[in-house]
């Protein structure tokens, strides 16, 4: 059964009968796809229970018109978190988490302002914050994070580590549709016309040609380049397709 907590005071009062090495955690905004679906797999094999958030967090959102389009739809998320043996999901509002109105927050300094954080000023901020309540609140054990979004991954590993916080934090591979586009909540919001060419961002960014090959190949197949770089021996980008930003990263071959 799966059961839905809107506060926080509801949850810990189950979360009391439940003991410290019980539960797996899987954030999520929502939107969910076969991404999601395997991170919430991973969890249940390793963990008792397993919880899942479904929260779309305001405060990581520079773009207010990039909030407001960002696809909702509880009743089918919530289905397929039933058909994926979910125990709980924790779905509050956002009074319930920003009582107080974002006046506290977690920010870094350094990675944070780059690849994206160098192109959405304060996302980051808004992600470390969210995570480190919602950890607070549910107290994992363990919380499990896609590769896609690799440098939040990072820097919530970072994070955990830095503030002492005795969470374990799994990173799983991207998964990808089979025409090798990362799967991702924003592929919603994609012309039927946009996902056919969508294909094109990853496969250009796994060629092995060098950075400003790649970009020279993306701005004229029209995508927007926002950064094509390289880190820890793999390339990373972020582009607009129409007004949709896709994110990707792949091992440098
Ligand atoms: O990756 C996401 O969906 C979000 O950034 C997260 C981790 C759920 C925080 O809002």
């Amino acid at each position: 059964m799966t059961e839905v907590v809107k506060s926080v005071s509801e949850w810990r009062k189950i979360r009391k009968n439940l003991s410290e090495n019980d539960i797996g955690f899987v954030p999520t905004m929502g939107a969910l796809h076969q991404g999601h679906i395997s991170l919430l797999q991973r969890c249940k094999n390793d963990n008792r229970v397993t919880v899942a958030s479904v929260f779309v967090n305001s405060t990581q959102f520079n773009d207010p018109e990039d909030f407001k389009k960002y696809p909702r739809d509880f009743e089918r998320d919530l289905k397929m978190l039933r058909q994926a043996g979910v125990d709980y999901v924790f779905h509050p509002d956002h009074e319930e988490i920003y009582a107080d109105e974002y006046r506290y927050m977690v920010s870094e300094k350094e990675f944070s302002t780059k690849l994206c954080g160098a192109y959405r000023p304060g996302h980051f901020d808004g992600v470390l914050t969210v995570v480190m309540k919602l950890f607070n609140i549910i107290r994992p054990a363990r919380a499990y994070f896609g590769e896609k979004d690799y440098q939040q991954l990072i820097l919530i590993r970072d994070m955990v580590s830095n503030f002492f916080m005795n969470i374990d934090i799994v990173g799983s591979s991207i998964i990808r549709e089979s025409d090798g586009l990362a799967m991702s909540s924003r592929n919603q919001l994609l012309s039927a016309e946009e996902r056919k060419k969508a294909p094109v961002f990853y496969k250009t960014l796994n060629s092995g040609k060098s950075v400003s090959e790649i970009i020279n190949e993306l701005e004229k197949s029209d995508f927007k380049v926002d950064y094509i770089e390289e880190h820890f021996g793999r390339i990373f980008g972020a582009v607009f397709l129409g007004k949709t930003r896709l994110i990707d990263n792949a091992p440098r071959n």
